[in-house]
Protein backbone atom coordinates (compact mmCIF):
# COMPACT_ATOMS: atom_id res chain seq x y z
CA UNK A 1 0.00 0.00 0.00
CA UNK A 2 1.50 3.45 -0.83
CA UNK A 3 2.36 5.29 1.79
CA UNK A 4 -0.19 7.52 3.10
CA UNK A 5 1.34 9.81 5.89
CA UNK A 6 1.39 12.89 3.25
CA UNK A 7 -2.51 13.09 3.43
CA UNK A 8 -2.72 12.19 7.78
CA UNK A 9 -0.42 15.27 7.81
CA UNK A 10 -2.10 17.83 5.66
CA UNK A 11 -5.73 16.52 7.59
CA UNK A 12 -3.99 17.29 10.97
CA UNK A 13 -3.35 20.81 9.38
CA UNK A 14 -7.30 21.57 8.09
CA UNK A 15 -7.75 20.59 11.64
CA UNK A 16 -5.52 23.52 13.21
CA UNK A 17 -7.56 25.53 10.83
CA UNK A 18 -10.64 24.31 12.05
CA UNK A 19 -11.10 22.99 8.55
CA UNK A 20 -11.78 19.67 8.95
CA UNK A 21 -14.90 18.12 7.11
CA UNK A 22 -16.33 15.33 7.91
CA UNK A 23 -19.83 13.42 7.29
CA UNK A 24 -22.32 13.67 9.95
CA UNK A 25 -24.72 10.85 10.68
CA UNK A 26 -28.36 12.19 10.55
CA UNK A 27 -31.62 10.72 9.28
CA UNK A 28 -34.14 13.11 7.55
CA UNK A 29 -37.52 12.68 9.88
CA UNK A 30 -40.06 10.78 8.09
CA UNK A 31 -42.94 12.98 7.69
CA UNK A 32 -41.70 16.88 7.98
CA UNK A 33 -38.94 17.84 5.64
CA UNK A 34 -37.91 20.83 8.00
CA UNK A 35 -36.59 18.59 10.71
CA UNK A 36 -33.43 15.90 10.96
CA UNK A 37 -32.90 13.23 13.49
CA UNK A 38 -29.49 13.71 15.07
CA UNK A 39 -28.26 11.45 17.82
CA UNK A 40 -32.41 10.24 17.81
CA UNK A 41 -32.83 14.00 18.79
CA UNK A 42 -35.33 15.95 16.40
CA UNK A 43 -33.39 18.95 15.26
CA UNK A 44 -34.64 22.25 13.21
CA UNK A 45 -33.42 21.75 9.43
CA UNK A 46 -31.64 24.81 8.35
CA UNK A 47 -28.99 23.33 6.34
CA UNK A 48 -30.45 21.82 3.32
CA UNK A 49 -32.12 23.37 0.25
CA UNK A 50 -35.49 21.80 0.16
CA UNK A 51 -36.51 25.20 -0.20
CA UNK A 52 -40.27 24.40 -0.80
CA UNK A 53 -40.41 21.72 1.69
CA UNK A 54 -40.93 18.90 -1.06
CA UNK A 55 -38.45 16.18 -0.16
CA UNK A 56 -41.24 14.65 1.54
CA UNK A 57 -44.55 15.36 -0.62
CA UNK A 58 -47.12 12.52 -0.84
CA UNK A 59 -48.05 13.15 -4.51
CA UNK A 60 -44.30 12.67 -5.62
CA UNK A 61 -43.43 9.24 -3.62
CA UNK A 62 -46.00 7.87 -5.37
CA UNK A 63 -45.41 8.99 -8.33
CA UNK A 64 -41.59 7.46 -7.54
CA UNK A 65 -43.14 4.29 -5.93
CA UNK A 66 -45.56 3.79 -9.69
CA UNK A 67 -42.76 3.98 -11.38
CA UNK A 68 -40.72 1.84 -9.28
CA UNK A 69 -43.02 -0.52 -10.89
CA UNK A 70 -43.54 0.38 -14.10
CA UNK A 71 -40.24 0.95 -14.55
CA UNK A 72 -37.93 -0.84 -12.28
CA UNK A 73 -35.35 0.66 -9.73
CA UNK A 74 -32.71 1.44 -12.29
CA UNK A 75 -31.64 2.86 -15.65
CA UNK A 76 -29.08 0.07 -16.66
CA UNK A 77 -27.17 2.38 -18.67
CA UNK A 78 -26.44 5.67 -20.31
CA UNK A 79 -29.91 7.26 -21.84
CA UNK A 80 -27.55 6.73 -25.52
CA UNK A 81 -27.37 2.94 -25.35
CA UNK A 82 -30.22 1.57 -23.93
CA UNK A 83 -32.62 4.52 -24.83
CA UNK A 84 -35.09 7.07 -22.40
CA UNK A 85 -37.98 5.29 -20.51
CA UNK A 86 -40.96 6.86 -20.64
CA UNK A 87 -40.70 9.44 -18.10
CA UNK A 88 -37.53 11.11 -19.71
CA UNK A 89 -39.72 12.32 -22.83
CA UNK A 90 -42.55 14.00 -20.64
CA UNK A 91 -40.02 15.52 -17.89
CA UNK A 92 -38.26 16.89 -20.95
CA UNK A 93 -41.13 18.15 -23.24
CA UNK A 94 -42.66 19.73 -19.88
CA UNK A 95 -39.63 21.38 -18.99
CA UNK A 96 -39.17 23.02 -22.53
CA UNK A 97 -42.33 24.55 -22.11
CA UNK A 98 -41.62 25.65 -18.76
CA UNK A 99 -39.11 27.77 -20.08
CA UNK A 100 -40.92 28.40 -23.09
CA UNK A 101 -37.80 26.92 -25.12
CA UNK A 102 -37.28 23.88 -27.64
CA UNK A 103 -36.06 21.62 -25.75
CA UNK A 104 -34.44 20.84 -22.66
CA UNK A 105 -32.40 17.67 -21.67
CA UNK A 106 -32.31 16.19 -18.30
CA UNK A 107 -28.52 15.36 -16.33
CA UNK A 108 -27.56 13.05 -13.44
CA UNK A 109 -26.82 15.99 -11.01
CA UNK A 110 -25.98 19.27 -10.87
CA UNK A 111 -22.59 18.86 -10.64
CA UNK A 112 -22.29 16.48 -14.03
CA UNK A 113 -24.75 18.79 -15.83
CA UNK A 114 -22.51 22.07 -15.33
CA UNK A 115 -19.60 19.85 -16.40
CA UNK A 116 -20.55 18.83 -19.07
CA UNK A 117 -22.31 21.66 -20.64
CA UNK A 118 -19.50 24.20 -20.18
CA UNK A 119 -16.50 21.80 -21.20
CA UNK A 120 -19.26 20.64 -24.37
CA UNK A 121 -19.69 24.53 -24.94
CA UNK A 122 -16.20 26.14 -24.35
CA UNK A 123 -12.79 24.69 -26.08
CA UNK A 124 -9.19 26.05 -26.53
CA UNK A 125 -9.54 29.65 -28.63
CA UNK A 126 -12.51 30.19 -26.44
CA UNK A 127 -13.02 32.46 -23.45
CA UNK A 128 -15.21 32.18 -20.07
CA UNK A 129 -15.85 34.86 -18.24
CA UNK A 130 -16.85 33.73 -14.75
CA UNK A 131 -18.25 35.19 -11.56
CA UNK A 132 -15.38 34.97 -9.05
CA UNK A 133 -18.08 33.36 -6.43
CA UNK A 134 -19.48 30.89 -8.82
CA UNK A 135 -19.94 27.20 -8.11
CA UNK A 136 -17.34 24.84 -8.23
CA UNK A 137 -19.14 22.47 -10.90
CA UNK A 138 -18.67 25.99 -13.17
CA UNK A 139 -15.19 26.24 -12.34
CA UNK A 140 -14.66 22.43 -12.84
CA UNK A 141 -16.36 23.17 -16.18
CA UNK A 142 -14.79 25.68 -17.43
CA UNK A 143 -11.29 24.19 -16.72
CA UNK A 144 -12.49 20.64 -17.94
CA UNK A 145 -13.39 22.95 -21.45
CA UNK A 146 -9.37 24.05 -21.82
CA UNK A 147 -10.88 27.71 -22.71
CA UNK A 148 -9.44 30.38 -20.99
CA UNK A 149 -10.86 30.78 -17.91
CA UNK A 150 -11.60 34.71 -16.73
CA UNK A 151 -12.92 35.22 -13.36
CA UNK A 152 -14.63 38.76 -13.16
CA UNK A 153 -15.13 40.17 -9.60
CA UNK A 154 -18.32 39.33 -8.27
CA UNK A 155 -21.12 40.97 -9.50
CA UNK A 156 -18.91 43.69 -11.04
CA UNK A 157 -20.48 44.73 -14.07
CA UNK A 158 -17.81 47.20 -15.04
CA UNK A 159 -15.13 44.79 -14.39
CA UNK A 160 -16.54 42.13 -17.04
CA UNK A 161 -17.35 44.98 -19.20
CA UNK A 162 -13.60 45.82 -19.27
CA UNK A 163 -13.04 41.73 -20.00
CA UNK A 164 -15.61 41.79 -22.73
CA UNK A 165 -13.44 44.49 -24.85
CA UNK A 166 -9.96 42.85 -23.52
CA UNK A 167 -11.07 39.50 -25.21
CA UNK A 168 -13.53 40.64 -28.02
CA UNK A 169 -10.86 38.67 -30.29
CA UNK A 170 -11.62 35.44 -29.06
CA UNK A 171 -13.30 32.64 -31.40
CA UNK A 172 -16.49 32.76 -28.89
CA UNK A 173 -16.84 34.54 -25.38
CA UNK A 174 -19.11 32.94 -22.79
CA UNK A 175 -20.18 34.75 -19.86
CA UNK A 176 -21.65 32.20 -16.85
CA UNK A 177 -23.06 32.97 -14.05
CA UNK A 178 -25.24 31.56 -10.75
CA UNK A 179 -28.70 33.09 -10.79
CA UNK A 180 -28.53 33.11 -6.77
CA UNK A 181 -25.01 32.72 -5.12
CA UNK A 182 -25.32 29.76 -3.41
CA UNK A 183 -23.57 30.77 -0.15
CA UNK A 184 -23.95 34.75 -0.47
CA UNK A 185 -27.77 34.66 -1.38
CA UNK A 186 -27.06 37.18 -3.84
CA UNK A 187 -28.52 37.91 -7.41
CA UNK A 188 -26.49 38.05 -10.58
CA UNK A 189 -28.07 40.98 -12.14
CA UNK A 190 -29.66 39.10 -15.34
CA UNK A 191 -31.10 42.25 -16.82
CA UNK A 192 -27.84 43.85 -17.09
CA UNK A 193 -25.68 41.20 -17.87
CA UNK A 194 -28.35 40.60 -21.20
CA UNK A 195 -27.63 43.65 -22.21
CA UNK A 196 -23.72 43.41 -22.15
CA UNK A 197 -23.88 39.85 -23.56
CA UNK A 198 -25.91 41.37 -26.14
CA UNK A 199 -23.50 44.70 -26.79
CA UNK A 200 -20.78 42.09 -27.30
CA UNK A 201 -22.19 38.87 -29.13
CA UNK A 202 -21.08 36.98 -26.22
CA UNK A 203 -23.35 33.65 -25.02
CA UNK A 204 -24.78 33.64 -21.91
CA UNK A 205 -25.21 30.63 -19.38
CA UNK A 206 -27.08 30.52 -16.26
CA UNK A 207 -27.42 28.46 -13.39
CA UNK A 208 -30.92 28.52 -11.57
CA UNK A 209 -29.93 25.78 -9.04
CA UNK A 210 -30.37 28.20 -6.38
CA UNK A 211 -33.39 30.64 -7.83
CA UNK A 212 -35.30 27.64 -9.62
CA UNK A 213 -38.86 27.02 -8.26
CA UNK A 214 -38.53 29.90 -6.18
CA UNK A 215 -38.47 32.39 -8.49
CA UNK A 216 -40.07 33.64 -11.25
CA UNK A 217 -44.23 33.60 -11.98
CA UNK A 218 -44.43 29.61 -12.96
CA UNK A 219 -40.77 28.73 -10.71
CA UNK A 220 -38.85 29.04 -14.03
CA UNK A 221 -35.85 31.42 -12.07
CA UNK A 222 -34.70 34.51 -11.60
CA UNK A 223 -34.50 35.44 -15.05
CA UNK A 224 -38.01 34.72 -15.90
CA UNK A 225 -38.47 36.81 -12.96
CA UNK A 226 -36.31 39.46 -13.95
CA UNK A 227 -38.43 39.55 -17.78
CA UNK A 228 -34.92 38.28 -19.32
CA UNK A 229 -36.03 34.76 -20.06
CA UNK A 230 -35.56 34.54 -23.82
CA UNK A 231 -32.42 36.20 -23.79
CA UNK A 232 -30.71 33.47 -21.83
CA UNK A 233 -28.83 30.93 -23.88
CA UNK A 234 -28.90 28.30 -21.62
CA UNK A 235 -30.85 27.87 -19.19
CA UNK A 236 -29.49 25.45 -16.31
CA UNK A 237 -31.50 24.21 -13.07
CA UNK A 238 -31.07 21.35 -10.65
CA UNK A 239 -33.86 19.11 -8.89
CA UNK A 240 -31.99 18.12 -6.06
CA UNK A 241 -32.64 21.59 -4.01
CA UNK A 242 -36.22 23.66 -4.40
CA UNK A 243 -37.90 20.65 -6.28
CA UNK A 244 -36.73 18.07 -3.30
CA UNK A 245 -35.72 15.11 -5.46
CA UNK A 246 -32.42 14.59 -7.87
CA UNK A 247 -31.24 15.36 -11.29
CA UNK A 248 -31.02 18.41 -12.92
CA UNK A 249 -31.20 19.70 -16.54
CA UNK A 250 -30.39 22.57 -19.65
CA UNK A 251 -33.09 24.45 -21.26
CA UNK A 252 -32.55 26.18 -24.83
CA UNK A 253 -32.59 25.75 -28.65
CA UNK A 254 -32.98 22.18 -30.50
CA UNK A 255 -29.62 22.60 -31.54
CA UNK A 256 -28.42 23.04 -27.63
CA UNK A 257 -29.67 20.02 -26.88
CA UNK A 258 -28.92 18.32 -30.05
CA UNK A 259 -25.26 19.32 -29.30
CA UNK A 260 -24.83 18.18 -26.23
CA UNK A 261 -26.06 15.13 -26.48
CA UNK A 262 -23.59 14.36 -28.64
CA UNK A 263 -20.92 16.28 -26.79
CA UNK A 264 -21.46 16.77 -23.06
CA UNK A 265 -19.18 13.45 -21.63
CA UNK A 266 -21.30 13.17 -18.08
CA UNK A 267 -24.65 12.74 -20.26
CA UNK A 268 -22.99 10.15 -23.01
CA UNK A 269 -20.57 7.79 -20.64
CA UNK A 270 -22.93 7.80 -17.01
CA UNK A 271 -25.86 5.87 -16.37
CA UNK A 272 -29.02 7.44 -16.53
CA UNK A 273 -30.70 8.25 -13.52
CA UNK A 274 -32.99 6.01 -12.63
CA UNK A 275 -36.95 6.40 -14.24
CA UNK A 276 -38.78 6.82 -10.94
CA UNK A 277 -36.43 9.98 -9.92
CA UNK A 278 -37.56 10.94 -12.76
CA UNK A 279 -41.08 10.53 -12.66
CA UNK A 280 -40.70 11.81 -9.10
CA UNK A 281 -39.46 14.97 -10.81
CA UNK A 282 -42.13 15.31 -13.15
CA UNK A 283 -44.73 15.64 -10.15
CA UNK A 284 -42.53 18.20 -8.31
CA UNK A 285 -42.10 20.05 -11.48
CA UNK A 286 -46.52 19.59 -11.78
CA UNK A 287 -46.41 20.97 -7.86
CA UNK A 288 -43.84 24.32 -8.56
CA UNK A 289 -46.01 25.20 -11.27
CA UNK A 290 -49.48 24.76 -8.92
CA UNK A 291 -48.49 25.80 -5.63
CA UNK A 292 -46.55 28.91 -5.66
CA UNK A 293 -48.33 29.32 -2.07
CA UNK A 294 -44.48 27.77 -1.55
CA UNK A 295 -43.02 29.61 -2.85
CA UNK A 296 -44.45 32.95 -1.26
CA UNK A 297 -44.30 31.38 2.18
CA UNK A 298 -40.45 30.70 2.03
CA UNK A 299 -40.09 34.25 0.03
CA UNK A 300 -41.73 36.07 2.78
CA UNK A 301 -39.86 33.96 5.69
CA UNK A 302 -36.95 34.66 4.59
CA UNK A 303 -37.62 38.83 4.64
CA UNK A 304 -38.96 38.12 7.78
CA UNK A 305 -36.32 36.57 9.27
CA UNK A 306 -33.44 38.89 7.84
CA UNK A 307 -35.35 41.45 9.13
CA UNK A 308 -35.89 40.10 12.60
CA UNK A 309 -31.90 39.58 12.66
CA UNK A 310 -31.18 43.00 11.35
CA UNK A 311 -33.43 44.59 14.32
CA UNK A 312 -31.41 42.80 16.72
CA UNK A 313 -28.08 44.11 14.78
CA UNK A 314 -27.13 40.69 13.50
CA UNK A 315 -26.45 41.58 9.88
CA UNK A 316 -26.96 38.86 7.09
CA UNK A 317 -26.15 39.13 3.17
CA UNK A 318 -28.21 38.77 0.13
CA UNK A 319 -31.35 39.32 -1.45
CA UNK A 320 -34.13 40.02 0.68
CA UNK A 321 -36.48 37.42 0.24
CA UNK A 322 -33.86 34.83 -0.83
CA UNK A 323 -34.02 31.88 1.20
CA UNK A 324 -30.27 31.67 1.81
CA UNK A 325 -29.56 34.16 4.65
CA UNK A 326 -25.86 33.73 5.31
CA UNK A 327 -24.53 35.81 8.74
CA UNK A 328 -20.89 36.15 8.07
CA UNK A 329 -18.82 35.55 11.29
CA UNK A 330 -15.03 35.76 10.12
CA UNK A 331 -12.86 33.06 11.17
CA UNK A 332 -13.39 29.26 10.61
CA UNK A 333 -12.93 28.66 14.01
CA UNK A 334 -16.26 30.97 15.34
CA UNK A 335 -18.14 29.99 12.85
CA UNK A 336 -17.73 26.10 13.77
CA UNK A 337 -17.97 27.30 17.08
CA UNK A 338 -21.71 29.24 16.84
CA UNK A 339 -22.61 26.04 14.59
CA UNK A 340 -21.90 23.73 17.61
CA UNK A 341 -24.09 26.40 19.69
CA UNK A 342 -26.98 26.41 17.49
CA UNK A 343 -26.73 22.48 17.46
CA UNK A 344 -27.76 22.35 21.97
CA UNK A 345 -30.76 24.60 20.64
CA UNK A 346 -32.20 21.75 18.59
CA UNK A 347 -31.23 23.72 15.04
CA UNK A 348 -29.06 22.42 12.62
CA UNK A 349 -27.13 25.34 10.13
CA UNK A 350 -23.71 24.84 8.52
CA UNK A 351 -20.59 26.55 9.34
CA UNK A 352 -19.76 27.24 5.58
CA UNK A 353 -15.78 27.80 5.64
CA UNK A 354 -12.75 27.95 2.84
CA UNK A 355 -12.30 26.44 0.51
CA UNK A 356 -16.02 26.93 -0.13
CA UNK A 357 -16.11 30.69 0.55
CA UNK A 358 -13.76 32.97 0.82
CA UNK A 359 -10.89 33.25 3.49
CA UNK A 360 -11.87 34.76 6.63
CA UNK A 361 -15.54 35.17 5.34
CA UNK A 362 -16.42 31.55 7.19
CA UNK A 363 -20.11 31.79 8.00
CA UNK A 364 -23.61 30.11 9.11
CA UNK A 365 -25.64 29.74 6.10
CA UNK A 366 -29.42 29.57 7.22
CA UNK A 367 -31.34 27.73 4.90
CA UNK A 368 -34.82 28.39 4.91
CA UNK A 369 -37.43 26.35 3.70
CA UNK A 370 -41.95 26.37 3.36
CA UNK A 371 -41.49 23.07 5.76
CA UNK A 372 -40.88 25.18 9.07
CA UNK A 373 -43.62 26.79 10.60
CA UNK A 374 -43.54 30.42 11.98
CA UNK A 375 -43.37 28.68 15.85
CA UNK A 376 -39.90 27.01 14.40
CA UNK A 377 -38.58 30.04 13.22
CA UNK A 378 -39.68 32.12 15.69
CA UNK A 379 -37.70 30.10 18.44
CA UNK A 380 -34.95 29.61 15.74
CA UNK A 381 -34.93 33.39 15.60
CA UNK A 382 -34.79 33.73 19.43
CA UNK A 383 -32.30 31.44 19.90
CA UNK A 384 -29.96 32.83 17.80
CA UNK A 385 -30.25 36.66 19.21
CA UNK A 386 -29.62 34.90 22.43
CA UNK A 387 -26.81 33.20 21.43
CA UNK A 388 -25.09 36.44 19.61
CA UNK A 389 -25.47 38.72 22.56
CA UNK A 390 -23.65 35.89 24.87
CA UNK A 391 -21.05 35.82 22.02
CA UNK A 392 -20.69 39.79 21.90
CA UNK A 393 -20.53 39.46 25.61
CA UNK A 394 -17.53 36.77 25.76
CA UNK A 395 -15.68 39.20 22.75
CA UNK A 396 -15.41 42.11 24.45
C1 LIG B 1 -25.02 26.97 -8.19
C2 LIG B 1 -24.97 25.47 -8.11
N1 LIG B 1 -24.91 24.75 -9.24
C3 LIG B 1 -24.85 23.42 -9.22
C4 LIG B 1 -24.87 22.72 -8.04
C5 LIG B 1 -24.78 21.22 -8.07
O1 LIG B 1 -26.06 20.68 -8.07
P1 LIG B 1 -26.29 19.17 -7.58
O2 LIG B 1 -26.39 19.23 -6.10
O3 LIG B 1 -27.57 18.78 -8.25
O4 LIG B 1 -25.13 18.37 -8.05
C6 LIG B 1 -24.95 23.40 -6.85
C7 LIG B 1 -24.98 22.62 -5.59
O5 LIG B 1 -24.85 23.09 -4.52
C8 LIG B 1 -24.99 24.81 -6.87
O6 LIG B 1 -25.04 25.51 -5.74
Amino acid sequence: MMNQAWMAEQLEELKLQSQFRKIPTAQLASEASGQLIRNGQAMLNMSSNDYLGLSHHSAIAAAMEESLQADGVGAGASRLITGSSAPYAKLEAALASWHGCEAALVFGNGYMCNLGTIAALAGRGDVVLSDRLNHASIVDGIQLSRAEHVRYRHLDLGHLESLLIKHRDARRIWIVTDAIFSMDGDAAPLQELVALKQRYGAGLIVDEAHSGGIYGPQGQGLAAELGVAHAIDVHIGTFGKAFGVYGAYVAGSATLCNWLTNKARPLIYSTALPPSVVAGTLSALGIVQRERWRSERVRMAAQRFRSSLAEAEIPTIGRSDCPIVPVILGSSESALRFSQQLEQHQILAAAIRPPTVPGHTSRIRFSLSAAHSELELNQALQAIIQMAKEKEHTDE
